[in-house]
């Protein structure tokens, strides 16, 4: 062992979703080995001064797209630059949506995507795969993957028509399926069809800028397909997690089910907690396009607020990114027509600062609170804790300091992304990771960051996770 892979961090207050102590921990091989006070440790490790911070388990991100490729292009943040710039945020484990081509099997694409993954990834990785379609061979293919391959989560897409978009029928086979083999079913909810025929209607009409994109999916059409993903995962008896919550009306259909019993979640993302989707009528082109997602960005001033309330009360109790971007160039694909602009956000790097920002600075939750949103639920969610998402001993040392004192603001001129505008542009956040500790080893120390290449190791997980299915009662789920 060289010295550097232990780590001695003294005098901070660890943070976990349920409690807050001080103590020091002792770092060897990876693995938090020893916390406690007046600990006895090796000669010559590394010491790290943590008073007067929070020591929090590293942020995982659930929802990353690194490796997209659209109209031909890849997105501009690989796993490389995007697992850095995760890392200089604070988020120590993405997981990665896998969206096989046309043609390509489930089992292929998520080979590819570890390929990739496996050489350039900076921090730990595990995977998602979207269904981009419905096959005959569909299930053999979602055995082998929960079986053999450590993924136990899939995502069915409600839009996109003739592309990607599923039927009401093929979803709720696509749940019986997920929900026999005790896997978690991520929905991309907004309807698919009225966002179809809206896009034409607006492109005849002359509409062709990125305020064309917002225009055709009105907020209706998420809330419509969030409540009937809803539906059908309950007549599937099949838990549901729902992919980026971006409006009000979806997260009040959400949290109405969560509090009637469902076993559902729901994911905002750093895009609708902190960003404003009036940016789509920006007479700059390239800024306006640098906002483009689907479902958009609320250009309701009181979105950002209601949902980072609802993510402090419970009603929704994850939050990703969903980052992935595409530089001007490639965003100006759809300079004449907003229905070709690659879709994407920025994200990753500001998750969790912009959380801290938004719920801990305005007092809507504790730093408890934080660790859950940020990093604990989703490791219970999506099967890795307490390997990953709390700060105890024999847990992977991905551990951040992060200072309530220092801040920042964020600025596409200092961030670690490959763009050129950052959709968070100007804010300023009151809480800044000063250290963070990627698998034992610091990545981020005095402004530096100093990560390795290909290190990142991929996290299978094992599926019926307990926190997601305890709650399902097992009878036949056709009748
Ligand atoms: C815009 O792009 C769509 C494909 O997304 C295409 O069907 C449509 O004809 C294009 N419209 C214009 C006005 O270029």
């Amino acid at each position: 062992l060289k010295p550097h892979d232990r780590l001695l961090i003294k005098g901070g207050k660890i943070v976990n979703d349920d409690q807050s102590f001080y103590a020091d921990i002792y770092v060897e091989d990876g693995l938090i080995k020893q916390i406690g006070e007046n600990l006895i440790v090796p000669g010559g490790v590394k010491t790290i001064d943590a008073y007067s911070q929070l020591v929090v388990p590293g942020g995982i991100d659930v929802h990353t797209r690194l490796r997209v490729p659209v109209l031909g292009m890849s997105s501009a943040d690989g796993f490389y630059h995007g697992t850095r710039a995760a890392l200089a945020g604070g988020t120590t484990m993405i997981i990665d949506h896998v969206c096989p081509d046309a043609g390509t099997s489930l089992l292929a694409a998520y080979e590819q995507w570890r390929g990739a993954a496996d050489s350039q990834a900076c921090c730990d990785y595990s995977l998602h795969i979207d269904i981009p379609r419905w096959h005959e061979s569909l299930k053999e293919e979602l055995e082998a993957l929960v079986k053999d391959k450590g993924v136990n989560s899939f995502l069915v897409f409600m839009a996109y028509k003739d592309k990607l978009q599923c039927s009401d029928a093929q979803m709720y086979e696509i749940f019986c399926i997920l929900r026999d083999l005790g896997a978690i079913a991520q929905v991309h909810a907004e309807n698919g069809d009225i966002i179809d025929e809206e896009q034409k209607r607006l492109l005849e009409l002359g509409v062709t800028g990125p305020e064309g994109h917002v225009l055709s999916r009105p907020e209706e059409v998420e809330a419509e397909a969030v409540y009937r993903a809803i539906t059908i995962a309950k007549q599937a008896n099949c838990p549901l997690y729902v992919t980026k919550i971006m409006s009000r009306g979806a997260a009040d259909i959400l949290a109405q089910a969560k509090r009637k019993g469902t076993v559902v979640y729901g994911e905002p993302i750093t895009a609708s907690l902190g960003a404003d989707g009036s940016h789509y009528w920006s007479k700059n082109w390239a800024k306006a396009a640098a906002f483009v997602t689907s479902p958009p960005i609320s250009p309701d001033p009181t979105t950002p607020d209601h949902l980072t309330s609802l993510l402090s009360c419970g009603d929704l109790q994850v939050a990703g990114s969903a980052h992935c971007t595409f530089t001007t160039a490639q965003k100006a694909v759809g300079k004449d027509n907003f229905t070709l602009i690659p879709e994407g956000t920025n994200g990753i790097e500001e998750r969790m600062a912009i959380i801290w920002e938004k719920c801990v600075v305005s007092g809507k939750m504790d730093e408890n609170d934080f660790v859950a949103v940020t990093s604990t639920n989703a490791a219970k969610i999506f099967n890795c804790y307490p390997r990953k998402g709390r700060v105890a001993v024999g847990a992977d040392a991905d551990l951040v300091l992060w200072n309530p004192k220092a801040t920042k603001i964020i600025s596409a001129k200092t961030h670690n992304l490959n763009v050129e505008y950052n959709i968070f542009e100007g804010t300023e956040c009151h809480g800044v990771p000063t250290v963070v500790i990627s698998q034992g080893k610091v990545v981020v120390e005095d402004g530096n960051l100093c990560v390795t290449q290909g290190s990142g190791r991929f996290i299978p997980r094992k599926t019926f996770p307990d926190f997601v299915y305890k709650r399902i009662k097992f009878g036949k789920c056709t009748p």
